[in-house]
């Protein structure tokens, strides 16, 4: 892609425009001033002929057909794994180069699956799919890349704690509306947030916690393990390139409408003490350290925030000259999703690799 093609700017495509990924997608693009030349708004037959704003014009949402991609140069993907599975291929077939946010194509052979600022080379090995990890793994790797080089990553455990946003707009609306309902019955016999049926999670999510996202595995060493843990585990691995890591989840569903925190016992080849650990940290991009315990973040703070926020890092009293826990916060629907999409498709246009294969040759600028 030479420069007057970047200075022209290029055609993006929105798959799945009306959702929550997707309308953080248009409004980073415009936040940082992404070089689009055409903007195209695509979601399903349902929302087909509704509006979406971008640079202060209104532009139509059209159905996402396999024709909708001619034309098109860069795709950002996140209506879904299904939606993916059939027109990813489609958008490849017409020259189109897509970061996709779904699980559909993360830990296929071949694709790169990447975290900005963690593993931007990869990206020039992309046959058309750059894949954008679960919102629960994106938020660690920058957290554990810089820890793994520093100080050797040899085990990892974390339990997350999930907001409803990671299941989307219908998820936010469960929470809220679950909420007012079970106010509005205070007082009167049916009370309870068991009375409330639960539609996108498989428990009532008001005043409660869930552990169960997505299915669960049946069989094997990850039996009983949910298909959201299993992510934390194979994508963490492929991204950092240690396929060797020991790593095992724990995934929960919590009443927070954004914002997800993890908390992460790690174990480390070198002795590593939590002021050596803070010192590496605050040197890494994306991170911000808070220091002091009482400092630790919230997904409330997180919120709309572009860094990953780190707090709580103290001596793991069962391992305390090679271990660590800690807590880590980051607004899902940003780094977890858009942010992370539009940061790859800007080292994609900055590197000049759009052009599968065109790239090989290149020095990485990242
Ligand atoms: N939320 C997160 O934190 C997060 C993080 C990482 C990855 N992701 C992934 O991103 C994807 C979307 O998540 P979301 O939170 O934005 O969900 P969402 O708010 O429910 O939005 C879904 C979007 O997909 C569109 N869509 C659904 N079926 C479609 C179809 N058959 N054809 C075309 N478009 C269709 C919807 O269009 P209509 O309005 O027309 O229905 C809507 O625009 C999921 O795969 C999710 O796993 C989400």
């Amino acid at each position: 892609m030479t420069a007057s093609a970047q200075e022209q700017g290029y055609t993006v495509a929105i798959l799945g425009a009306t959702g929550l990924v997707g309308s953080h997608l248009i409004h980073i693009l415009e936040e940082r001033k992404f070089p689009v030349k055409k903007l195209k708004p695509l979601a399903s037959k349902r929302t087909a002929g509704s509006t979406v704003t971008f640079n202060g014009q209104e532009i139509i949402v059209e159905e996402a057909t396999p024709e909708a991609f001619e034309g098109v140069d860069i795709v950002l993907a996140s209506a879904g794994g299904s939606v993916s599975q059939a027109l990813v291929p489609e958008a490849v077939k017409r020259g189109c180069v897509v970061i996709d946010n779904t699980s559909c194509f993360r830990l296929t052979e071949g694709v790169p699956l990447v975290v900005a600022g963690v593993n931007d080379a990869d990206i020039q090995h992309h046959n058309g799919i750059i894949a954008n990890p679960n919102c629960s793994t994106a938020q660690l790797m920058p957290v554990f890349k810089a820890l793994d080089d520093a100080f050797g990553l040899e085990r990892v455990i974390v339990s997350t704690y999930q907001s409803v946003s990671g299941a989307g707009k219908e998820g936010m609306d469960e929470l809220m509306d679950t909420t007012r309902s079970i106010f509005k019955l205070m007082g009167q016999p049916q009370e309870g947030a068991s009375q409330h049926e639960a539609k996108v999670f498989v428990r009532p999510i008001a005043f409660n916690l869930v552990a169960q996202i997505d299915q669960f595995v049946e069989g094997g060493v990850e039996d009983g393990y949910t298909k959201e843990e299993t992510k934390v585990i194979h994508e963490s691995r492929k991204i950092l390139h240690r396929p060797d890591l020991k790593v095992t989840a724990t995934a929960i569903r919590v009443p927070v409408l954004v914002g997800h925190s993890e908390s992460a016992t790690l174990e480390f080849k070198k002795p590593v003490s939590p002021q050596e650990a803070m010192d590496v940290l605050e040197n890494t991009p994306d991170v911000v350290v808070a220091r002091k315990p009482q400092d630790f973040p919230t997904p409330v703070e997180a919120t709309g925030k572009d860094p990953v926020y780190v707090g709580r890092i103290r001596r793991d009293t069962s391992n305390p000259e090679h271990g660590l826990n800690m807590w880590i916060v980051a607004d899902n629907l940003r780094i977890g999703a858009a942010l992370n999409a539009v940061r790859l498709a800007e080292v994609l246009v900055k590197n000049n690799w759009l052009k599968k294969g065109a790239a090989q040759q290149e020095p990485a600028q990242v």
